[in-house]
């Protein structure tokens, strides 16, 4: 399959990387605002095109697919344009601002007989039956706490007066967009809808929510979320039973999962995986959904549900916590 990149960030990088794994993906063209920057991206990988008019991009007869890393506001307005151009579409995270939107393009894609799915680790992971599985041994589960606080590499600027995309609310950024959805993504799959949502937040000067938490209650257990981009974590992420209990290092990539009981030693369940290798598995879903769509639908609708119902507990929580956006 032929697809073209949008974004010239070191995230586009690490999907590229991915998706050379993939035996059928073939990088052909770059999108940059500027010719240097695509050019140089296409150099590094070898490919044979750049586009900085991005309906030159959608017009292309060559290009079958698109991944798209643009800043967040401007994913929908992209993918629309790409999948009535009869592109299929991979696009970041979040894949849409609003879930009205989503629906609308998922429908757009239905239409047009094409696929249209959020590159979110999370959901291509082969690590996700293991850690289903290592929650089997866990008893009845009590409660929860999942956790993503990563020390942005951008707010050392954001301090010296400058105003980065991802503390910029005018690119429908901030921490709840950015890294919040990484515990969603896992809280509805493993313990579906929850009864209630509780949600604050902290917010820069800036207007981009910094730091928030979330609970989600069920009949007989509690869910703690807490993400933060102005501090580093290093407690992780864990699920608690009365017969043990799963810690998780890494939410996002679950990486480093272990399961422990009272007083026995931790055993290791899923080790450490590159974050290319990771995502070469959204760049595999994008290419079998697209060439196998009998065989792969159960995946693909799974993937559009969960797309659209972590899209819709996204927007409940800015509301409760009073997050916007001036987009
Ligand atoms: N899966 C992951 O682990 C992961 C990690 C990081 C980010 N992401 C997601 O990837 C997407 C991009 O994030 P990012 O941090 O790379 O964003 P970014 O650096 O702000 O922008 C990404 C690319 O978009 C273009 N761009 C920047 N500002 C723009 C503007 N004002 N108007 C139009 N285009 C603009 C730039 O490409 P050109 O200058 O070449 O046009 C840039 O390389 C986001 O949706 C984010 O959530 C995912």
């Amino acid at each position: 399959m032929k697809y073209a990149v949008i974004g010239t960030s070191w995230i586009t990088e690490e999907f590229i990387m991915g998706a050379n794994l993939v035996e059928g993906m073939e990088l052909l063209g770059v999108y940059s605002r500027s010719y240097s920057k695509g050019k140089a991206l296409a150099e590094k990988f070898g490919a044979p095109r750049v586009f900085v008019d991005l309906y030159d991009l959608a017009r292309n007869a060559d290009v079958e697919a698109v991944y798209v890393a643009s800043p967040n506001s401007l994913h929908y307005e992209q993918s629309k344009m790409l999948l009535k151009a009869g592109k299929h579409v991979i696009c970041e995270k979040p894949i849409t601002v609003e879930p009205e939107q989503l629906a609308e393009l998922q429908a757009i894609a239905a239409e047009n007989g094409k696929v249209y799915i959020e590159a979110i680790m999370y959901m291509f992971n082969p690590v996700r039956p293991k850690l289903k599985a290592s929650m089997q041994a866990l008893g009845n589960i009590t409660s929860a706490h999942f956790d993503f606080s990563q020390l942005s590499s951008k707010y050392p600027a954001y301090k010296r007066g400058e105003n980065p995309n991802i503390f910029n609310p005018a690119f429908a950024t901030g921490c709840l967009m950015d890294l919040g959805i990484y515990c969603i993504y896992p809280a509805l799959d493993l313990f579906g809808c929850p009864k209630n949502i509780w949600s604050t937040a902290q917010f820069l000067e800036s207007g981009a929510d910094s730091s928030g938490t979330t609970v989600f209650s069920y009949d007989k257990m509690l869910l703690t979320m807490t993400w933060s981009k102005i501090a580093q974590g290093f407690c992780g992420s864990e699920i608690l039973g009365d017969g043990g209990t799963v810690t998780i290092d890494s939410i996002s990539q679950l990486n480093g999962i272990r399961f422990c009981r009272k007083g026995g030693e931790p055993v290791e369940v899923v080790g450490e995986t590159p974050k290319h290798i990771i995502m070469s598995h959204e760049a595999k879903a994008l290419l079998d959904f697209a060439t196998k769509p009998e065989e792969t639908a159960e995946r693909y609708a799974e993937a559009s549900r969960m797309a659209l119902a972590v899209s819709t507990v996204m927007k409940k929580i800015r509301t409760q916590s009073g997050i916007v956006f001036n987009v």
